[in-house]
């Protein structure tokens, strides 16, 4: 029998303590489409709280190699067009669809949040350490989201790796993208889908 208790940062846990919420809103967890995201989004009080939660992932070291760029309102059109003008200088027969496409992506949901990877050079912390740590914000982003009632999903598409865009989204020469993640509010719940099975990827020594 597990425990079943409240406890405080600090306090003595001498038995293993269950959180019966916390392990079924893990079980239930599924991304959002990001076109389905709609308003309202988080506040800017409750994005930063957002925000703050997700800066609390495993990081060796305490490296922080990561950082934010929060995109919302005109910023998403500006983004949007500079994705346009990108994808024209590669193509320059885009069609009106494709066109529309490149200059709606960052306007799908209320906000989108690049999480960039940030990684301190020459640090004793291994850069994949580093990396690992980044991809543990983006994941703690997601769950905060849910945990406040949003919808969320991290994508990267092939914008995020653009050189043309790396200015656009305020890239310097060391940095790259971790994630775009896409907050709003979920119509409904997505459907299941299918998931590992642990016991063919686990293997007990
Ligand atoms: C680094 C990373 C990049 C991703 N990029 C995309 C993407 O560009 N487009 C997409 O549809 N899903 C992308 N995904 C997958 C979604 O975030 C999500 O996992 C998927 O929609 C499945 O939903 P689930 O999280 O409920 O399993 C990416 C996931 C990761 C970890």
């Amino acid at each position: 029998m597990i425990n079943q208790h409240v406890f405080e940062l600090g306090d003595d846990m001498p038995m293993p303590v269950a959180n019966d919420d916390v392990l079924s809103f893990l079980a239930s967890r599924r991304s959002a489409i990001a076109h389905t995201l709609t308003a309202p989004g988080p506040n800017p009080e409750t994005l930063t709280e957002l925000l703050r939660l997700a800066a609390r992932a495993p990081d060796h070291r305490r490296v922080v190699p990561f950082r934010f760029v929060v995109v919302e309102g005109d910023a998403q059109t500006r983004l949007g067009q500079a994705c346009l003008k990108a994808a024209l200088e590669l193509d320059a027969d885009l069609s009106d669809a494709q066109r529309q496409l490149e200059l709606n992506r960052f306007s799908r949901a209320p906000t989108v949040v690049i999480v960039v990877y940030a990684p301190v050079l020459e640090h004793k912390t291994p850069q994949w350490e580093q990396s690992l740590c980044c991809g543990a914000v983006c994941q703690n982003l997601l769950l905060a989201a849910n945990a406040a009632g949003f919808g969320a999903q991290w994508i990267t598409e092939t914008v995020a790796y653009e050189p043309k865009l790396r200015d656009a989204f305020t890239l310097a020469e060391h940095e790259s993208i971790a994630g775009f993640i896409h907050i709003g509010t979920a119509a409904q719940q997505p459907k299941e889908r299918p998931r590992p099975e642990i016991e063919a990827l686990t293997h007990r020594l």
